[in-house]
């Protein structure tokens, strides 16, 4: 049976769209974006081409939005000039690092306002919108409708300040510039006027069954948890209309007759961005890509992404009509660094553009770093102590001297030839056995957007080889039985081989200096369930490092740079503290059952300020509690979070809802509420004491 055959048997698609979310161009890219979007795009990309699947992997510049304005207006530029700089630093730190993107493209293009400006126009003309005229927020000095990030205030939902008009950082909900107490202009810090205006809203509520059944029946199964679980959240919650134009003047102009001044919404044109891209490299077939049933399109983004391209974009699609929906849409967590969030104004990053500066030719020990600390389900941190055990223990050790062990000794004793392997003991058999298994394990893993999983099967594979080479010591074998060498070394030199074709997607770098090393011509990925990928006799080029260690200075390096941007930032905040309780015995501790719980669905409690009705999963059963943190915590943003849950509370009647037990927060000085959270690994159910 060919290949293409099996293909149509299994179901797999012909075609692959595969986007990242395109970056604001108002700031160089961080680790941060690389593990959340970047890097595991570039490894399925990397890793579908090598199955000699059609890709058209996108990426590029969001040159829009209220902050690159607002950027250019402190530095007294333009936002063009803003979004060159940022554009250009990007695309080349992006090219070095070696992602892979069949175009890296820019929402300022002028195929991109043509596209985006039909989309509107099309969904405009099929009456797809609603038109409303109402009061907003203006900035009288300035001239300026203050929508988005142009306005900011008080969070009315967990009170602090320095809020956005469409989000408030602290506590991950979206706002409307109505929900601001105290609202000022980001401009000049006046209190605004409300003045009448007219724009076009895309009414999200009539999309609702659409919706339900696409993503809430239809990907129950194959949708990331905590994705699927914010989509259930917005639709539950009750899906309203959004406006998709501004008064502003950067940004994609309205195509309408006497809407001067006015613009398309920031998140209404740049996902049309990833269609306008294709576009530009594809102008003749670029349809097939976004509009042939037998294409799978793929989003790659962080979680704050999600309601925008699972919600908003895919009602976009739907309203048009002619084009296809997102497969899947695998947002990542966040990742932090040291512990801390990472933060552009506070300079808590590590910038790609300096890595690359300060780690030249190390971009296979990031992607590795990254890849394997991934935050798939959770947020993980990024630490310099973890990059380099990861490097010097793993990379190093592990994958590099397994393969420079094999080739030299191979330079050592058959002048770099291949050579022909002799009978096979039971445990070679074995060895060559598992060794064909790991494509088709790797191919599992990734499929199914478990790039860490993956990752870990690769070294897995790198291991078997390590030990394989020092259980048989071909370097003591070889002065009393050369035969069996030759055997050994054969199969060490093809688990080398399938190293060098199975990694390619994660290191890619580190591919072609194995190739190079093994004189290998490319080879793909279905090949390498095959046994022998080198034929005896086979020339050997000479052996070069892999990984080079990783030294405490280095490190040293970047831990001084963070310790500057901490100092700079430190502020002594005088806390004063709760004078400590009463003692309580050993007896009376005992009784409380704490446990560790998840918390599965979120809704507020309706007519209520402060309450959230949660559904738990305790492990041993499912149950409802009722907390005082919705000023705090936007429903949709906690699903999928692991608590702290003090289980045997007596029940409690709370606005007619029977709450089972109470979730533990610390309070900040400020009295908003943290969670409690457990240890990473652990599970409800477990106790806490
Ligand atoms: N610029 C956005 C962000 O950084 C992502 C835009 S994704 C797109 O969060 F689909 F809108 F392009
Ligand atoms: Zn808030």
């Amino acid at each position: 049976m060919n290949s293409q055959h099996s293909d149509v048997d299994n179901c797999i698609p012909r075609r692959y769209t595969v986007t990242s979310a395109l970056p604001y161009a108002n700031g160089p890219v961080h680790i941060g974006h690389l593990a959340g979007v970047y890097v595991p795009a570039d490894i399925y990309v990397r890793y579908l081409r090598s199955k000699g699947r059609e890709v058209m992997f996108i990426g590029g510049s969001d040159e829009h939005g209220v902050p690159i304005t607002i950027k250019a207006r402190k530095q007294n530029t333009t936002p063009q000039a803003i979004v060159d700089r940022y554009h250009a630093l990007i695309k080349e730190s992006f090219e070095k690092f070696g992602i892979s993107f069949d175009i890296y493209s820019r929402t300022s293009s002028p195929m991109h306002r043509k596209t985006a400006s039909d989309f509107f126009r099309t969904l405009y003309d099929k009456g797809c919108f609603i038109e409303k005229t109402s009061m907003q927020y203006y900035d009288e000095e300035n001239k300026q409708f203050l929508a988005d990030r142009y306005i900011t205030g008080t969070c009315s939902k967990c009170n602090s300040e320095g809020a956005y008009g469409d989000q408030c950082e602290k506590c991950g909900s979206s706002l409307s510039p109505d929900e601001l107490i105290d609202p000022k202009s980001a401009i000049s810090g006046n209190a605004p006027v409300k003045k009448e205006t007219r724009h076009w809203y895309l009414p999200l509520d009539r999309y609702e069954d659409f919706l339900r059944e696409w993503i809430l029946k239809g990907h129950k199964a194959d949708w990331r948890t905590n994705v699927y679980g914010q989509c259930k959240s917005w639709i539950d919650q009750g899906l309203q209309p959004r406006a998709v134009t501004r008064d502003l003047d950067w940004g994609v102009p309205l195509p309408l007759p006497g809407t001067e001044g006015k613009v398309l919404y920031v998140w209404f044109d740049a996902p049309i961005g990833y269609i306008s891209a294709t576009k530009e490299l594809r102008p003749d077939d670029w349809e097939k890509y976004w509009k042939d049933k037998e294409t799978k399109l793929v989003h790659f983004i962080g979680k704050d992404n999600i309601v925008f391209h699972c919600i908003i974009f895919p009602c976009m699609l739907k309203a048009e009509g002619s084009y296809i929906l997102p497969d899947n849409v695998p947002a990542n967590e966040f990742l932090n660094l040291e512990g801390d969030k990472i933060s552009t104004s506070r300079n808590w990053a590590v910038w790609l553009h300096e890595y690359l500066e300060d780690f030249p030719g190390k971009q296979d020990v990031l992607r590795y770093v990254l890849t394997a600390n991934a935050p798939e389900s959770k947020d993980n941190d990024f630490t310099w102590k973890d990059f380099q055990s990861r490097n010097n223990n793993e990379l190093l050790a592990v994958f590099g001297n397994f393969v420079n062990r094999t080739v030299v000794l191979t330079h050592k004793y058959f002048e770099g030839r291949v050579p022909a392997a002799g009978r096979l003991t039971e445990a070679d058999e074995a060895v060559l056995q598992e060794m064909c298994a790991y494509p088709a394990r790797i191919a599992g893993s990734i499929e199914q957007y478990r790039f860490r999983e993956a990752l870990n099967e690769l070294m897995n594979l790198a291991r078997l080889g390590n030990k394989y080479l020092t259980d048989n010591e071909p370097w003591k074998v070889f002065k009393t039985d050369p035969e069996r060498v030759k055997t050994v070394l054969d199969v060490s030199l093809q688990i080398a081989a399938h190293l060098a074709v199975l990694c390619e997607p994660f290191l890619p770098f580190t591919a072609v200096k194995s190739r190079r090393i093994l004189n290998m011509s490319e080879s793909g990925w279905d090949k390498a369930e095959e046994r022998f990928l080198l034929p005896e006799g086979h020339v050997l080029n000479p052996a070069e490092f892999l990984f080079e260690k990783i030294e405490d200075e280095d490190i040293e390096r970047q831990m001084d740079k963070l310790r500057a941007a901490k100092e700079s930032n430190a502020k002594a905040a005088a806390v004063d503290y709760e004078p400590q309780k009463n003692p309580v015995n050993f007896d009376e501790f005992g009784k409380i059952d704490l446990r560790v719980a998840k918390i599965i669905a979120a809704e507020k409690v309706a007519k209520t300020k402060k309450l959230l009705k949660l559904t738990l999963d305790t492990g041993f059963d499912t149950r409802t509690v009722v907390s005082g943190i919705a000023e705090y915590h936007a429903p949709e943003a906690i699903v999928g979070k692991k608590v702290c849950l003090l289980a045997n509370l007596e029940p409690k009647n709370l606005k007619g809802i029977e709450s089972h037990g109470m979730i533990l927060m610390s309070e900040n000085p400020d009295g908003r509420l943290c969670f409690v959270e457990p240890a990473p690994d652990a599970e409800p159910g477990m106790q806490i004491r």
